[in-house]
């Protein structure tokens, strides 16, 4: 493993969409193409940590040096997360579903056989307030992600408090904004030494930027 800050600190961070299965050829999911979450993974084995990347679909190369758990929905994800605990930090970048679709036809649903007019949707768990909020192992630093349109930094303390995390990552994903699909961001760090609001940059420079804030944070 290579040396730095984090060396021998254990991250486990989620990046992607889920995919919630309506039959084997339709799903439910948001649009996230993983870039962010791949970008903090590599930064931080760039910094030394042992990474572990729970990923959604996504069509990128495994972030060099982390080891890779591949998922489609967000109960897998979570089993996933679940089982990799107890490590000293849980990043989730992660787009989850909110919702699932409550039935999953073993068939391909057919339009000429009635087809699909109506989806009945129950919510899936909350992968963020699950593990900030376990009583054994729960890791050290927890951080989360809050992609909001309006009243950004307010609706991210909120988000931050109701999930039990210690950071959040705030973006605006207003349309025109850097974040969505492109390789810059523009955010605002909640809970480290106050809150700390950075520049636009690369994801990849945002990954690093993080990696240095999370070493700084476990006093490396
Ligand atoms: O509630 P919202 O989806 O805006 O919260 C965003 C944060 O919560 C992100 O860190 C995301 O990865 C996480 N999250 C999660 N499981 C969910 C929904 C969101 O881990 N089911």
């Amino acid at each position: 493993a290579p040396g730095g800050p984090l060396r021998g600190k254990r991250i486990v961070i989620t990046a992607g969409p889920t995919h919630e299965p309506l039959d084997p050829v339709r799903f439910i999911g948001n649009r996230s193409s993983g870039k962010q979450g791949y970008a903090i993974a590599a930064a931080c084995r760039r910094a030394g940590a042992e990474v572990t990347v729970v990923s959604g679909p996504v069509s990128l190369p495994a972030p060099s040096g982390c080891e890779m758990v591949r998922v489609e929905t967000a109960r897998q994800m979570l089993a996933a997360c679940e089982e990799l605990m107890p490590s000293d930090v849980f990043i989730a970048c992660a787009a989850v579903a909110d919702y699932r679709p409550a039935l999953e036809t073993k068939h391909k649903v057919k339009k000429e056989r009635g087809g699909l007019t109506a989806i009945d949707l129950i919510e899936n768990p909350d992968i963020l307030r699950e593990i900030a909020s376990r009583s054994a192992n729960r890791p050290g630093l927890v951080i989360g992600f809050a992609a909001e349109t309006d009243d950004v930094l307010g609706h991210a303390e909120s988000k931050m408090k109701r999930k039990g995390c210690d950071w959040i990552v705030a973006n605006d994903v207003s349309p025109g904004r850097p974040a969505m699909g492109g390789d810059q961001n523009e955010v605002t760090v909640l809970g480290f030494e106050g809150d700390k609001t950075l520049p636009l940059m690369s994801k990849d420079a945002l990954g690093d930027m993080l990696a240095a804030m999370i070493g700084r944070a476990l006093g490396g």
